[in-house]
């Protein structure tokens, strides 16, 4: 899977198939999660229904929109540069072009984006992307628009998606919006709002649509999947106050994946993200029993100490998310698991970081996205606690738990060697034209000579190398699931 938050990744804009006789042109490009690049699709689908077609030339744009991130500071830094290369581009090329800031950042500073930064004409927030056709009438007519409202409905259940920059093989599928969590670092409870569940019949037509477009994989998608629960509609935690006749009617995540996984058997099924707190057996259960449903796991951690997990306002301690991670490979023994980590989050000893690297070698991850703590305006950690430890010490200590987890990959992978693995076949290798590139159950990248295999097969590849995040094999055919 693609990393979960990439700040660093340049989203790129795409040209998509307009419907109808599209004249304008829109530039979007995305920052941050999965989820961000998946709301940039329904996006781009609500302006395809207003006349946009996607261009990849900021130069030929009428309509610019960046989709945001704010869970780092470094995040948010990297949008403001790209406020100024649009600056840029307005003043040389394009002066007629206007710009609008979606996602988090927009929900984060509203208004006070069009003060800070004077290229900005509409500010839109993660739920209100239904009003844009409104709010950019607003911006014709010479007037800055924002709508940040957070909605205890909205999932966009009834948009289908433009694929964007898709590769006709692997798609996300949203299912829940927003969080309920509340750690104590986190701005995304208040930037994207209440945790709200989609419902599985949108979200099994959508998936039943994708299959007959050809799609091989889905990975459904959500800040917490493992809390998805619909129950007719409405915000989570006012599930105690429903009628009776909806809470025993009601859809949890297990059963939700049950559903997409006899709905699709020859579809992989994969699902981001889950914390460790809401996962429960019946989901490790469900996966077990279906073939399709992908051995593999991103569960973030965030510390290995009882002390700081109770700062972070994780719910478990350090023993249940071991006992959780023993079960799950009781259950299915070749999991995959992936985590994120924070390092210096306040008041951290070097005894609580030696805790969180002691957890690493006990799981043994195969992966991990790792972060030192940022301060985020308005979080409960910014209010209520220093954040005193050194940047140095801060970076040290990533630089640790990084080199250890490589460690542990590298030494994973091994296990790899001279094994069968089942690869879907998604895109050209990037070092290589000869070569396909794929992944297996597990969520590896894995590298085979193209031969006569084609985007979209299931192969059959024993793996000869490894480094420490890539398999490479041969292969030995298309596997039965094709
Ligand atoms: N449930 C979400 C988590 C979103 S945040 C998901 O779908 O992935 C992703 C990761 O960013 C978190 O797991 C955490 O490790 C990291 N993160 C969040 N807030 C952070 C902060 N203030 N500083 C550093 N890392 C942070
Ligand atoms: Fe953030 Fe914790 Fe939710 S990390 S997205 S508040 S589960």
């Amino acid at each position: 899977m693609e990393k979960i938050i990439d700040e660093n990744k340049q989203g790129e804009a795409l040209d998509l198939q307009g419907k109808g006789a599209n004249t304008k042109k829109l530039f979007i490009e995305s920052y941050g999660c999965q989820m961000n690049f998946s709301d940039s699709e329904v996006v781009a689908s609500i302006l395809a229904n207003e006349g946009y077609n996607t261009t990849k030339n900021l130069e030929d744009a009428d309509l610019v929109l960046v989709n945001t991130c704010s869970i780092r500071e470094k995040a948010e830094i990297t949008v403001r540069k790209r406020l100024e290369k649009y600056q840029a581009v307005k003043r040389k090329q394009n002066p007629n072009m206007k710009v609008g800031v979606l996602g988090c950042m927009a929900e984060r500073l509203k208004s006070k984006f069009l003060e800070e930064e004077k290229i900005v004409d509409l500010v839109v927030g993660p739920d209100a992307y239904k009003d844009i056709p409104n709010l950019l009438s607003e911006v014709e007519e010479g007037r800055n628009a924002v709508n940040v409202i957070l909605s205890k409905e909205e999932t966009y259940g009834d948009i289908s998606p433009v694929r964007l920059q898709s590769n006709g093989v692997t798609a996300f599928v949203s299912i829940t919006r927003g969080c309920d969590n509340m750690c104590t670092f986190c701005v995304v409870p208040f930037t994207r709002g209440r945790e709200r569940s989609r419902d599985p019949q949108s979200i099994l037509e959508e998936v039943n649509d994708l299959a007959q477009k050809g799609f091989k994989e889905i990975t459904l998608l959500g800040q917490n999947v493992d809390s998805y629960l619909w129950y007719g509609g409405g915000l989570k935690k006012d599930f105690a106050k429903a009628s009776e006749m909806a809470k025993a009617t009601a859809v949890n995540f297990a059963q939700l994946m049950d559903m997409v996984a006899r709905a699709q058997p020859k579809m992989r099924i994969r699902f981001s993200t889950s914390n460790p707190q809401d996962m429960t057996l019946d989901v490790i259960e469900v996966m077990a029993k279906h073939r399709n449903i992908c051995n593999y796991i991103h569960l973030p951690v965030q510390s290995g100490s009882d002390r700081i997990l109770k700062l972070m306002n994780r719910q478990h301690t350090v023993a249940e998310y071991k006992k959780l991670i023993d079960d799950i490979k009781a259950l299915i023994p070749n999991i995959g698991i992936s985590q994120d980590m924070i390092t210096g989050f306040p008041t951290e000893t070097e005894e609580d970081h030696q805790a969180t690297l002691e957890l690493m070698k006990y799981v043994r991850y195969d992966y991990g996205f790792m972060f030192y703590y940022s301060e985020r305006p308005g979080t409960m950690a910014e209010r209520k606690m220093e954040d005193d430890i050194p940047l140095e010490v801060k970076k040290r200590r990533l630089q640790e738990v990084i080199d250890l987890q490589r460690d542990l990959s590298r030494d994973n992978l091994k296990n790899y060697l001279g094994q069968t693995v089942e690869v879907l076949i998604e895109k050209t290798s990037k070092k290589n034209e000869d070569e396909w590139s794929g992944r297996n159950d597990q969520n590896i990248v894995t590298i085979l000579p193209k031969e006569n295999y084609k985007v979209g097969d299931f192969v059959n590849v024993i793996v000869e190398e490894c480094t420490t995040g890539t398999l490479m094999g041969r292969p030995v055919g298309l596997s039965e699931n094709n």
